[in-house]
């Protein structure tokens, strides 16, 4: 490189001249978000370029992990700064010169609008490019969702804008998006490729590209055909099917007025509360990350091998986890059969992953060579963590555990899968408290993104930091929870239980009930869920002790869809419908308890299910059971499909009002003549008009 041109100390965009080659690199970590300041410099630097005759081309890149990832979310809410980020794209695409973009990493959201407007992006073979804007509530609002179309075409454009997920540098390629994937060093090959191009006239420009519409217009029926397609996933939400319109406007509309109804759209988004929403969860999800006072010096433990005691479903499905991230499993299981069936269940889910594309056959049996089965439990001996997922009950874990301290190695980590049970009492059966942790892994444990790790009286720094290390490598989003009985996620869980069946006896039906909380966008009710997980978890087993509508359900093999009935009975494809049965049982009850049956308005429903589980929430964080309020939303929405353009338990008790949170619980308690058992934390910041979350 020759000839360092400028270099403000304090700007993050610095120019540097190659030959006639301008190259502008911006260096704003952690992620080049596009903050004002780089705004201000990418603009100075363009003015540059144009101004000065000895520049005959102009390359963007980004020093650090990426690319710009996107506009710089902390801005979001306050004064807008000049200039904004269309005024940025436009005067990079209405530069004299070629402008190539140098692309690494993940150019995602007002990044990639900034490449849009380049007349050429070339990229390193594993970068991402996406318009992830929807997950934060939005849209691509710097003139993305007109010129991604012109560039990638419409179909590709409507599925990145809606959905936000991002593609390959390779399917950049494919689609026309990337005009060289770059082997080696990339802002060199840039400035070579920059070389190339600079005599080329007229300059490519996105905006005025018609050709990838062409193939596009004589489908008109592709935009509905994808909202039909895409039903389930946007249900609820507002982004997606203005992202999909924003879209729709490019193929009807020339670009100077497709980029006004984009605007339109983009203001209508962002002053709605599903943005606020969804970009409040943005960071919640990062901040759960963070450990609070733990000491500075403290430093993971290294995990080379993983165990796991039990293959059932459980077990199975949490060493898949360490097995797709390339960290071998030795499994045990008390009998050769119970051994089969686990490790058979684990192939079956890989080999229906590589049916549906997700994986390949080698990476299958990658994934699956890396298993050891094994009915010694000598076998664990060498692991670095182990995890028990065993029946739940105390005295068996407390067996487990004891056993595990005799043969486990110095430093090994032993980890418990209860739900509800008290990790510290588990902790006192070994020698090691120190070294035990609780790792709550949800169901499907394959699947699901949440790991709650709880947090016992004596597990050190160093164990805390590991499991919250290891949960990022396979993929999992880890929230500490400290020992209460069902720590934050089944805590929250039991109120609203206790209330939805109790609403069964005053008159609702589990329609009703499980109706409300679709209509408020979970993806299913408390009674569909019942059924789901089985009726017949934590029954006495015992039936002729009937003591509730449950208990009754158990004893005639009501346990839910495994058994083809349950609060619901179900057709031979899963169909639920209502049962005459479960009806007669509940009418019964209520009548034997003398409770009135009347009809339940459905607010009542959202006061008596919802706002009890606020309570709880505000009593977790007054024994200091979860950290912060954002992270019992990270659990609500990772873990029991909240809908998170509501921000989560907490956040919507803000955004409804702490206060009527509040009233409605008193007006239930008046009604029902109980008492709930407020959390004074909730009384108290209600009083004062505060709020959880802001
Ligand atoms: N603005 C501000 N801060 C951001 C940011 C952004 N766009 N993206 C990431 N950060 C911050 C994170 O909060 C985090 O901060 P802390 O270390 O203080 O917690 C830090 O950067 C690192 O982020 P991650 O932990 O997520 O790092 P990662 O390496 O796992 O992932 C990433 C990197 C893929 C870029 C990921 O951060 C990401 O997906 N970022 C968001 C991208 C995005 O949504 N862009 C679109 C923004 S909207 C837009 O651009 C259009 C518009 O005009 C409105």
């Amino acid at each position: 490189m020759t000839d360092v041109l400028d270099r403000p100390s304090t700007s993050p965009i610095s120019t540097q001249r190659h030959g006639d080659v301008l190259i502008v690199t911006s260096n704003n970590p952690p992620v080049n978000a596009l903050s004002a300041a780089v705004r201000q410099g990418l603009v100075a630097a363009i003015e540059q370029a144009d101004a000065d005759d000895a520049v005959k081309a102009v390359v963007i890149a980004c020093e650090g992990q990426t690319f710009f990832a996107g506009a710089d979310i902390t801005e979001f809410g306050k004064p807008p700064v000049m200039p904004w980020l269309p005024m940025v794209v436009d005067a990079i695409e209405n530069c004299s010169k070629p402008v190539v973009a140098a692309i690494h990493g993940t150019a995602l959201g007002g990044g990639l609008e900034v490449a849009l407007g380049c007349h050429y992006r070339v990229a390193v073979p594993d970068s991402k490019l996406g318009t992830p804007e929807v997950k934060l509530g939005l849209l691509p609002g710097a003139g993305g969702t007109q010129r991604l179309p012109r560039v990638a075409g419409v179909k590709k454009a409507l599925e990145m804008c809606a959905t936000g997920t991002p593609i390959s540098a390779r399917e950049a390629f494919d689609c026309g998006l990337v005009d060289r994937l770059i082997e080696g060093e990339l802002v060199s090959h840039a400035v070579g490729y920059a070389e190339e191009v600079k005599d080329v006239r007229p300059l490519p420009k996105s905006s005025q590209r018609d050709d990838r519409l062409v193939e596009a217009r004589g489908q008109p029926e592709i935009f509905d055909e994808f909202r039909k397609a895409n039903a389930k996933k946007f249900r609820g939400f507002e982004a997606p099917d203005a992202n999909i319109r924003a879209v729709q406007v490019a193929l009807e509309k020339p670009y100077s007025e497709g980029v006004i109804e984009e605007r339109k759209l983009f203001m209508e988004l962002m002053s709605g509360t599903q943005a606020r929403a969804q970009q409040y969860f943005f960071f919640a999800e990062r901040k759960a990350a963070k450990i609070e006072g733990l000491p500075e010096d403290a430093r993971p433990r290294d995990v080379h091998k993983v165990g796991l005691i039990g293959a059932g479903t459980m077990g199975g499905g949490i060493a898949m986890n360490f097995l797709s991230a390339g960290i071998p499993v030795t499994i045990i299981e008390t009998s050769q059969e119970a051994l089969d069936r686990g490790t058979g269940v684990m192939r079956k889910n890989y080999e229906a992953s590589a049916a549906r594309g997700k994986l390949t056959t080698e990476q299958v049996s990658k994934a699956m060579g890396m298993l050891t089965p094994t009915l010694d439990f000598a076998g664990l001996a060498d692991c670095d963590m182990i995890i028990e997922a065993v029946f739940e009950e105390m005295e068996i874990k407390k067996d487990v555990f004891g056993r595990l301290d005799r043969i486990a190695k110095p430093g090994a980590i032993l980890a418990s899968n209860t739900s509800y049970l008290d990790i510290d009492e588990i902790a006192a059966s070994t020698s090691r408290p120190e070294d035990v942790v609780g790792l709550h892994f949800f169901s499907p444990a394959n699947i699901m993104k949440l790991l709650e790790v709880v947090r016992g009286a004596k597990t050190a720094p160093d164990v805390l930091l590991t499991a919250m290390s290891i949960a990022k490598k396979i993929r999992k989003v880890a929230v500490v929870a400290g020992v209460c009985h069902g720590f934050i996620g089944n805590r929250m869980l039991m109120p609203r239980q206790v209330q939805a069946t109790q609403l069964l006896l005053e008159g609702a039906s589990p329609k009703q009930v499980d109706r409300v909380h679709v209509e408020f966008g979970m993806p299913m009710g408390p009674f569909q869920m019942a059924d789901l997980a089985g009726v017949d978890i934590g029954w006495h087993r015992d039936p002729n002790r009937v003591e509730n509508v449950r208990d009754a359900l158990c004893a005639i093999d009501r346990w839910g869809q495994k058994k083809g009935a349950g609060f619901y009975d179900y057709d031979d494809k899963r169909r639920p419908s209502p049962s005459p049965v479960v009806q007669q049982i509940i009418e019964d009850f209520a009548a034997r308890q003398g409770v009135e049956r009347r009809e339940i308005p459905d607010q009542e429903i959202v006061e008596r299910t919802l706002y009890t589980m606020v309570n709880e929430g505000a009593k977790i964080l007054e024994e200091g059971m979860a950290q912060r309020p954002s992270d019992i939303d990270v659990v609500w929405v990772y873990g029991y499909g909240w809908p998170v353009y509501r921000g989560g338990p907490m956040f919507w008790a803000d955004s409804e009002g702490l206060n009527t949170i509040v009233e409605g619980l008193k007006r239930q308690e008046q009604r029902l003549g109980s008492d709930f058992g407020f959390a004074q934390l909730l009384l108290d910041k209600a009083e004062r008009g505060e709020k959880f979350t802001r």
